[in-house]
C-alpha cells in the first residue's frame, strides 16, 4: 500500500465546519474512514492529479482518493490505459492497486457537506497541497475541475508572486505553463458531468493522451 504522510495530518481540525461534519458522519457510519483522505501514489512522481474533495460514500468511506466513488472506474481505468496505474480499478485501500509515476490527491482533504467546500476551507487546506507540489516535484499537474485548477494556481502563486492568475483560465483540455510546471485542465469526472455528456470517456482519455505527450 502506498501511503505517504509528509503532507498529511490525519488529525487536522483546522476547518471547524468540516471537522464537525466528519464527527457526525463517523457517528452515522462507524465503518467509514472519516478522516482527511491522504494522497495516493509514490512520493516523487512526474504526474500529479488533483481532484476536488472526498465523496461521502467513496473516498471518505475507503480512505483513498476516488476509491468507491462513482467516478472511480473512469479515473483509474484511464490512468491504467495510459500506464499510470497498475490495475484498471481501485476497490479499497487494501487492494493491490498502485500508481506508477503518478500521485493522486484532492484540493480539500476532508469530506465537505454537499460536496462543496467553502473558499476559506480551500484556502486553509492549500497548505497541504502546496507542500505536496513542493515535495512531489511534478512535471505535469492535471486539474480535475475549476476548483482544483484555482487551488493549484494559488499554490503556485504562493511560490512565485509574479504569476498572473488571469493569464491561466480554466478550460477543458487547456495546457498552461506555470512556474515550470505544465498544468492540464479537465472537467471533473463527476456523475453530473458524465451523465450530462459534458465530459465523455473519450474527452477524458484525450486529456491523458495529452499528458503522455509531455511525460
Ligand atoms: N472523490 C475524490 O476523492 N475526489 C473528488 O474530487 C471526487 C470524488
Amino acid at each position: 500500500m502506498q501511503l505517504d504522510c509528509s503532507a498529511y495530518d490525519p488529525n487536522c481540525r483546522d476547518c471547524s465546519r468540516l471537522a464537525e461534519f466528519l464527527d457526525q458522519v463517523r457517528h452515522q457510519y462507524p465503518a467509514y474512514f472519516c478522516k482527511p483522505v491522504p494522497p495516493f501514489g509514490p512520493e516523487r512522481a512526474t504526474l500529479l492529479v488533483v481532484g476536488l474533495a472526498p465523496g461521502m460514500h467513496g473516498a471518505n468511506a475507503s480512505g483513498r482518493p476516488f476509491t468507491g466513488d462513482w467516478c472511480s472506474d473512469l479515473l483509474y481505468g484511464t490512468l491504467y490505459t495510459y500506464g499510470f496505474a497498475k490495475n484498471p480499478r481501485s476497490l479499497s485501500r487494501d487492494d493491490d492497486q498502485a500508481l506508477i509515476d503518478c500521485r493522486l490527491t484532492n484540493a480539500v482533504k476532508c469530506l465537505p457537506p454537499q460536496n462543496k467546500p467553502t473558499p476559506a476551507e480551500i484556502k486553509t487546506c492549500s497548505k497541504y497541497l502546496a507542500q505536496e507540489i513542493n515535495s512531489i516535484q511534478p512535471k505535469v499537474i492535471v486539474c480535475l475541475g475549476a476548483v482544483a485548477h484555482d487551488a493549484v494556481l494559488s499554490c503556485l502563486v504562493g511560490i512565485d508572486r509574479s504569476i498572473k492568475r488571469s493569464a491561466y483560465r480554466f478550460s477543458h483540455a487547456a495546457v498552461h505553463d506555470v512556474a515550470g510546471i505544465r498544468l492540464i485542465d479537465s472537467y471533473h469526472p463527476s456523475r453530473y458531468n458524465t451523465n450530462t455528456g459534458r465530459l465523455t470517456p473519450e474527452m477524458f482519455s484525450a486529456v491523458f493522451a495529452l499528458v503522455r505527450r509531455y511525460v
